[in-house]
């Protein structure tokens, strides 16, 4: 069982460090699911993707830590409404996933 988590993790850890772009963010996935006991690292990881697919198309990545959990509760909505204007369908279930990995690294 062991062997089999550590493989997912190894798997995981590959593919986030392939896909992830150079961005500002300079929290690392291990300490973010330090943080959320509740969440898995892939939830975790799932949710930060999500942020970084949806959230540099118009500029550049914010870090997560650059805002309050009472300013991001302001902005995701206005940002997330602006992509959806762009034609891109962020729904609020993918709204709510960003945020919540947003208030997890925010400025506290
Ligand atoms: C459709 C283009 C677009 C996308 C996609 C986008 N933004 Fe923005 N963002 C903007 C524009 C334009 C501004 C500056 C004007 C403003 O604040 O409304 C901005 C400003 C910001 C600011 C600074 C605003 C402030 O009040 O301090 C943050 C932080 C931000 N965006 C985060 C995000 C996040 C998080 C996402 C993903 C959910 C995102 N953006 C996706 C266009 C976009």
């Amino acid at each position: 069982m062991k062997k089999i988590i550590l493989i997912f993790l190894t798997v995981i850890l590959a593919v986030a460090c392939h896909t992830t772009k150079p961005s500002k963010i300079l929290v690392t996935t291990v300490e973010t699911a330090k943080d959320l006991p509740t969440d898995s690292l892939a939830a975790v990881n799932r949710k930060k993707n999500l942020y970084e697919q949806h959230c540099m198309s118009c500029h550049d990545l914010a870090k997560p830590s650059s805002e309050t959990e009472r300013e991001w509760r302001k902005i995701v909505p206005r940002m997330a409404a602006m992509i959806n204007k762009n034609g891109i369908v962020v729904d609020s279930k993918m709204e709510e996933d960003i945020l919540s990995y947003l208030i997890l690294n925010c400025k506290k």
